[in-house]
C-alpha cells in the first residue's frame, strides 16, 4: 500500500507521570500502528523512541528544523516556571522544560496539551505549587487545544488530533480550550447511575449494600455534577470501563485546578 503523507508530530514530556501516553497507546480505532504508519510520523517521544541522550536531543532539533511550520506539537505535563524553570531540565545540555516548549511551539502548525498537567498545570501545581508549574497555554503565545483528564481517554486525544489531520481545522472549543465534542456535557449528564441519583438511591459508605447495587456515588464524593467530560460514553482502555463503573466517584480530573477545588476527592 502506498504510504500516506504523514503529519510530523513532536511529543514533549514535562512534569508528569506518562499516564497520558499510556492511555494514548491503548487506541484501537484506529489502532496505534495504523495511526503511526498512515497518519502521523512520531518524530520525538521520550518513552516511545529508540534514541537517547545526545542522539535524542539532535533528533528533536532536526525535526523542528526540517518540519518547521508543518508539525503538530503535543505536550504532556505541566511546565515548572519558578527559578527560571530549573526545576525541570532535560537532555545533555540541561535545557529547561520552559525553553524546550517555547522553541517547539514557535515552529508548530498547531499545539495540543494532552492531559490536565499541560492543560491546567496538573497535580504538581497543587497549592502551594512550589515549582510554579503552569499550563502550556500560560507560557507560550499560540492557541492551545486542551485535552484535559488525568489521563484523558485515548479517544479524546486521538479524535481531536485526527480531526485536525483529516479536516485541517480545529474542533470547536469551550471556554477552557477543550473540544466541545468531547467536553460539552457533564459526567453527571451521561452517567449510567443517573437514574439512581434521580431516585435518591445513594451509596452511603464504600462497601455498603448500595455500593453492591450500583447506587449513585454522590455522597461518597463523586464530582460528576461539576465535571465536563464524556467518560461514561467513551470509557478507557478500548472501552473497558471508567471510574464510576469501577465503583469510584468522578474526581473532576478534566476541570481546571481539580486537585485543589474538588477536594476532598473522596468522602469517607
Ligand atoms: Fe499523568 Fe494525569 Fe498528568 Fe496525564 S494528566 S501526565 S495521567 S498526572
Ligand atoms: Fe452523577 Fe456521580 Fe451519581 Fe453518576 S455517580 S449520577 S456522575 S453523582
Ligand atoms: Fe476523570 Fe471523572 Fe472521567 S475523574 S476520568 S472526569 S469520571
Amino acid at each position: 500500500a502506498e504510504m500516506l503523507n504523514r503529519i510530523p508530530v513532536i511529543w514533549l514530556h514535562m512534569a508528569e507521570c506518562t499516564g497520558c501516553s499510556e492511555s494514548f497507546i491503548r487506541t484501537d480505532a484506529p489502532t496505534l500502528d495504523t495511526l503511526l504508519f498512515n497518519h502521523i510520523s512520531l518524530e520525538y517521544h521520550e518513552t516511545l523512541m529508540a534514541a537517547s541522550g545526545w542522539q535524542a536531543e539532535e533528533n528533536l532539533a532536526r525535526a523542528q528544523e526540517e518540519h518547521r511550520g508543518n508539525y503538530l506539537l503535543i505536550v504532556e505535563g505541566g511546565i515548572p516556571t519558578a527559578a527560571g524553570g530549573t526545576f525541570l531540565t532535560i537532555g545533555p545540555h540541561a535545557h529547561t522544560g520552559l525553553e524546550i516548549c517555547r522553541t517547539a511551539a514557535a515552529g508548530a502548525m498547531a499545539v495540543f496539551a494532552f492531559g490536565s498537567c499541560s492543560s491546567f498545570g496538573g497535580v504538581q501545581a497543587a497549592y502551594p505549587n512550589p515549582t510554579q508549574a503552569k499550563a502550556l497555554s500560560e507560557i507560550i503565545q499560540k492557541p492551545v487545544i486542551n485535552i484535559p483528564g488525568c489521563p484523558p481517554s485515548e479517544k479524546n486525544m486521538i479524535g481531536s488530533l485526527l480531526h485536525f489531520i483529516l479536516f485541517g481545522t480545529l474542533p470547536a472549543l469551550d471556554l477552557y480550550g477543550r473540544p466541545r465534542w468531547s467536553y460539552g456535557l457533564r459526567v453527571h449528564d451521561l452517567c449510567e447511575r443517573r437514574g439512581r441519583f434521580d431516585a435518591g438511591e445513594f451509596v452511603e459508605r464504600f462497601g455498603d449494600e448500595g455500593a453492591k447495587l450500583g447506587y449513585c456515588l454522590y455522597k461518597v464524593g463523586c464530582k460528576g455534577p461539576y465535571t465536563y467530560n464524556n467518560c461514561s460514553r467513551q470509557k478507557f482502555n478500548q472501552g473497558t470501563s471508567w471510574p464510576v463503573q469501577a465503583g469510584h466517584g468522578c474526581m473532576g480530573c478534566s476541570e481546571p485546578d481539580f486537585w485543589d477545588v474538588m477536594a476532598p476527592l473522596v468522602e469517607p
